[in-house]
Formats: C-alpha cells, sequence, structure tokens
C-alpha cells in the first residue's frame, strides 16, 4: 500500500486518481488544514482508498497509521505553500514542512519504509542564473517556503547516506488544471495561483484581476512561467514511484514542460475558453517574482519515461469547469 501525505490535497488528490488507474492501493493521511474531506469522498467514491485524518505534527496519529497499515511507500504532499504567508510567518512554514517531515521520516525508520516521493519546488532555485533550469543549478531560494523544501532535500540526502532511506525528489514549476473528468480541481483558500485567479475573475462578480508588472524583459513585459498540467504531473509521481520500486536509488528530477508563457498569453487563453472580456488592472511588480522560469526537464523524460502529455489548452479549460462547479 502507498501512503499518500496530503491527498485531500490539489496535487496529492490527483495523484490518488492516477494510482487507482494503475490498481495501487492507497491510504491517505491529511489532516484537512488545505484540503477537502469533499475531495477524499468524490475519491472514495471512484475507487476503494483509505482515508486517516490526522497531523504530521502528532507522532500518535504517524505511529497509528504505520501500525495499523502495510506501507510500502510513501509520496509525500503535505505541506503549506503560500509564499506570501510564509515571509509572515515562517515559524509555521518551518515547524509542518521541517518538523512535520522529519517526523513522518522518523516514524518511517521505525517502520521500515524506507522509500519516499518528495513534492519539492522551483522555488528551491531562487532567481535563475541560466536558463532553461536544469536540476544543477545552484539552489538559492528567496523566501521562508523555499527554504523548507530545500532543507528537507538536505535531510533526505543525509538520511539515504546514514540510514538508506531512498529519495525521489521532484521539483515542480507551476501547476495547473484538474481532473479531465472535472470530478476533482485545485482549490486553495486563498487561491494565489495566476490561472483560477484570472478564472475567478470570471466566475465572481467583482473581482478584477491584477497583473503585478508590465516592465518586465520579456516579449510583452510580463512574467514567464511554466505551467504543467497536474495530471501528467500526478503520471510523475507514479512513473518516480515505479523508478524507485525498481532501482532502490535516490535521485532528483524537475517536472516541468520546458516552455515559457507570460501572463499575458495565459489571460488572453482564459478570455478566449471563457468568451468573457475579462476585467485586468496593470499594477506594480510584487517583490521576489523572477523575471523567467522555466525547467529543462530532459532528465526526467530520458529516465523516468515522463513526457508532459496535456496542453495548457487543456489546462486551463478543466480549470475553468472546475471553477464554475466550485462557484455554482
Ligand atoms: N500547487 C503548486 O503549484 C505547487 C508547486 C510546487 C510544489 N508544490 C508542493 O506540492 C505539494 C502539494 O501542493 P498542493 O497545491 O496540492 O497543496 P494543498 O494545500 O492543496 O495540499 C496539501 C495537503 O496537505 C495537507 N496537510 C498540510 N499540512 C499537513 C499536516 N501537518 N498533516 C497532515 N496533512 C497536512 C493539507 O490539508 C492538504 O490537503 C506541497 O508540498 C507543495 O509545496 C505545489
Amino acid at each position: 500500500m502507498i501512503l499518500i501525505t496530503g491527498g485531500a490535497g490539489y496535487i496529492g488528490s490527483h495523484t490518488v486518481i492516477n494510482l487507482l488507474n494503475n490498481n495501487y492501493e492507497v491510504v491517505i493521511f491529511d489532516n484537512l488544514s488545505t484540503g477537502h474531506i469533499e475531495t477524499v469522498n468524490m475519491l472514495k467514491s471512484i475507487g476503494d482508498i483509505k482515508f486517516e485524518q490526522g497531523d504530521l505534527f502528532n507522532i500518535k496519529d504517524l505511529e497509528n497509521l504505520f501500525s495499523k497499515y502495510d506501507i510500502e511507500a510513501v509520496i509525500h504532499f503535505a505541506a503549506f505553500s503560500l509564499v506570501e504567508e510564509s515571509c509572515i510567518n515562517p515559524q509555521k512554514y518551518y515547524i509542518n514542512n521541517v518538523i512535520g517531515t522529519l517526523n513522518l521520516l522518523n516514524t518511517m525508520l521505525k517502520y521500515n519504509v524506507k522509500k519516499i516521493v518528495f513534492s519539492s519546488t522551483c522555488a528551491t532555485y531562487g532567481v535563475p542564473k541560466t536558463l532553461p533550469i536544469d536540476e544543477n543549478h545552484p539552489q538559492n531560494p528567496i523566501n521562508p517556503y523555499g527554504n523548507t523544501k530545500l532543507t528537507v532535500e538536505g535531510i533526505l540526502k543525509d538520511y539515504d547516506k546514514a540510514y538508506e532511506l531512498k529519495s525521489i525528489i521532484l521539483r515542480y514549476f507551476n501547476v495547473a488544471g484538474c481532473d479531465h473528468l472535472t470530478r476533482i480541481g485545485e482549490w486553495h483558500i486563498p487561491e494565489t495561483h495566476l490561472i483560477p485567479n484570472i478564472l475567478k475573475s470570471v466566475t465572481e462578480k467583482d473581482k478584477v484581476f491584477k497583473i503585478f508588472g508590465t516592465d518586465y524583459d520579456t516579449k510583452d513585459g510580463t512574467c514567464i512561467r511554466d505551467y504543467v498540467n497536474v495530471e501528467d504531473l500526478a503520471e510523475a509521481h507514479r512513473l518516480a514511484f515505479e523508478y524507485l520500486n525498481k532501482k532502490n536509488k535516490s535521485d532528483i528530477f524537475n517536472i516541468g514542460t520546458e516552455k515559457g508563457n507570460t501572463v499575458k498569453e495565459i489571460f488572453d487563453i482564459c478570455k478566449k475558453i471563457t468568451n468573457t472580456n475579462i476585467k485586468v488592472e496593470e499594477t506594480q511588480r510584487r517583490a521576489g517574482d523572477p523575471p523567467i522560469l522555466y525547467a529543462n526537464a530532459k532528465k526526467a523524460k530520458e529516465i523516468l519515461g515522463w513526457t508532459p502529455k496535456k496542453t495548457l489548452y487543456d489546462s486551463i479549460k478543466t480549470a475553468f469547469e472546475w471553477q464554475r462547479k466550485l462557484t455554482d
């Protein structure tokens, strides 16, 4: 059985569907702090999953979990991930993302579970020195959130050397879209990601979408990001788990499409898909936004055999259908 921490959240729940489709047994562990019971109930209607409500911070919850189920590996999504909040309240982030993960790893060791796939992020690279960003790019996070993820990466390296706990670290770029049947989707409160925020300006009255900075050195002056579809990302987790099972070797992979799109390009696709003249306000740059980020994901393609299959259009289309469901 595979343990999915944070499986009631956005990326974790999509990975659960992928694993169910590939006949894996899963147990979700989630404290529902940012995840949703409705998502868990939907997953239960799709397949035979187990759900344990609990907190990484509570060793007893972890002990109960590992003694109740025969866990062979962990895919670890549970974390807080709001960059701005992490700057205001770093303590909350270090406690949850670092100490929470240490509790998980130590319980894994106690129960002799030695395989983990970990959700890291391109935020660990900080402001890029070279583009596209490959896995050897220097890591200099510019916010506490990125620091917590980099800290865990370091812990995983040390735990491999000392205890032979093997890990696959996936550093994802921006994630977008939802389940193609719109059964689950992106449901962050507050929502800080670009695509759902543009779409909320369509589904929610009085919401005006803001572009932060139109004077960057890019083709139309707005920031460039690499948007990977969440179903493709879910597939990357399954492939990473299977690689780990087969090779029993730690490794690190970027997961992105290797294509960059500007905020204005995304906005234009949203206008087309929603057939709406979305209200927009152009404002100042936000501190800490690198102008351009996009991945070199050749390693994941060559070693994991992963290829992104969905287009940005697919992602925005499903995201819009989901957004309409959420506001209905
Ligand atoms: N969404 C993105 O664009 C993105 C990009 C790069 C990396 N990531 C990483 O991917 C992972 C998943 O992101 P997401 O967007 O699905 O977030 P999410 O908030 O939707 O999901 C996180 C889940 O973890 C649970 N959780 C948090 N702390 C917990 C704890 N202490 N104990 C038990 N459960 C806990 C939450 O309730 C939630 O269900 C995170 O680690 C995030 O840092 C996300």
